[in-house]
C-alpha cells in the first residue's frame, strides 16, 4: 500500500489535533513501517484510518497500541545487568530507599527482572518500583505478570546468566523461586508477591511531563528512544536529567547514546550514565 511522507504527517496533525498524542517527532522510518503494517493488517486506506481516527477515540487508542512495538525479555541484554548490579550492591546497600522508574516498560518483564535482581541483592524492601509506558494494553498484561509459556526458553538463559553468574551449578537459584509455569494451560506467572510490589501507570514520554512528584535514584529507558527522532531523543535526555536525583543512574538501551553536549550532565561508566553534580545544565 501506497503511502507518501505527507500522508505520514496528515496522520501526525489528525492525531495532535483529535487528542494528547503526538507522533511527529517519531523516527520517521519506523512509523512508517508501524503505519505501513496497520493498512495492511487492517486492509484499510491511510485516508480510512485517518477518518476514523478523528470519529472513534477507541479506535484512535487502538492504533496508538499498533504503533508501538513492545518487543521485550527478561533480563534483555544480560550484560547490562552485571555492571548495573555491582552498582546498586555499591550505592544502595545503606540506603533507606530506592526510587526507581522503567520508562518504556512494555509489558513489564524489565520491572520484574530489576525486581528479582534487588530481590537477590537483599534490597527488596527499599524499593519503590515504577513502570510507564504509553500502551494500555502492554500495561494491563504487566499488571498480572503472565507470559506465554514458551518464552521461558529466552527467559531462563538471561536469568542464569545474571543471577547465577559466578555460582556453581549445584547452587544455582532456581527460576521457579521467581515464576511459576502451567505448560498445559501454556502460561508462566511471576511470583503474586513480585506482581504486588510495581505501580504501572499510563504515560507518554513526549510530553515531558512528570507522572509523580519525586526524581529517582535509577531511570530505566531501553530500546525507546530508538523509536524517536534526535530532537525528541534529546528533549527527553534533558527531561530524564532533571528527574534523576545527584549521581543517580539513566540506562538506555545498548543501540542507543546520548549525543552532543548532552553527554555534559553524564559520566558513562559500564554502560551506565551517571548523572553528575550540576544543577539546572540545560536550563
Ligand atoms: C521495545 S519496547 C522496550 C521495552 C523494554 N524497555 C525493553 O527494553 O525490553 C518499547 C516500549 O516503548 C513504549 N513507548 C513508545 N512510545 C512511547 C511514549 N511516547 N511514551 C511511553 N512509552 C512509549 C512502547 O509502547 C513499548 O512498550
Amino acid at each position: 500500500m501506497e503511502i507518501s511522507q505527507q500522508d505520514i504527517f496528515a496522520l501526525c496533525q489528525t492525531f495532535r489535533k483529535v487528542s494528547v498524542y503526538d507522533f511527529s517527532d517519531y523516527s520517521y522510518k519506523s512509523l512508517y513501517r508501524r503505519v505501513e503494517k496497520i493498512l495492511t493488517d487492517n486492509n484499510i486506506t491511510i485516508q480510512t484510518l485517518i477518518d476514523n481516527i478523528s470519529k472513534d477515540y477507541n479506535y484512535l487508542e487502538s492504533v496508538v497500541n499498533q504503533i508501538t512495538v513492545n518487543t521485550t525479555e527478561l533480563f534483555r541484554d544480560p550484560e547490562i545487568w552485571l555492571p548495573l548490579r555491582d552498582n546498586i550492591q555499591r550505592r544502595f546497600s545503606n540506603s533507606q530507599m530506592i526510587d526507581i522508574w522503567h520508562a518504556g516498560c512494555s509489558s513489564g518483564q524489565e520491572v520484574y527482572s530489576m525486581l528479582i535482581l534487588l530481590n537477590e541483592l537483599g534490597l527488596f524492601d527499599q524499593v519503590s518500583s515504577f513502570g510507564t509506558d504509553i500502551n494500555e494494553e502492554v500495561l494491563d498484561v504487566a499488571q498480572h505478570g503472565r507470559y506465554r509459556y514458551v518464552d521461558i526458553n529466552e527467559y531462563l538463559p538471561n536469568f542464569n546468566t545474571v543471577i547465577n553468574h559466578g555460582r556453581e551449578k549445584e547452587e544455582y537459584i532456581p527460576i521457579s523461586k521467581y515464576i511459576s509455569s502451567n505448560q498445559q494451560r501454556d502460561y508462566i506467572q511471576v511470583a503474586p508477591w513480585l506482581v504486588d510490589k510495581p505501580v504501572f501507570i499510563k504515560h507518554d514520554l513526549v510530553s515531558c511531563t512528570t507522572f509523580l512528584d519525586r526524581k529517582f535514584d535509577i531511570i530505566i529507558c531501553r530500546n525507546v528512544l530508538i523509536y524517536f527522532n534526535h530532537d525528541l531523543q534529546n528533549k527527553i535526555i534533558d527531561f530524564f536529567y532533571n528527574c534523576l536525583k545527584d549521581n543517580g543512574m539513566l540506562i538506555i538501551g545498548r543501540q542507543e547514546s546520548i549525543y552532543g553536549n548532552h553527554t555534559e550532565g553524564f559520566e558513562k561508566s559500564g554502560g551506565i550514565y551517571f548523572k553528575r553534580n550540576r544543577r539546572n545544565l540545560y536550563f
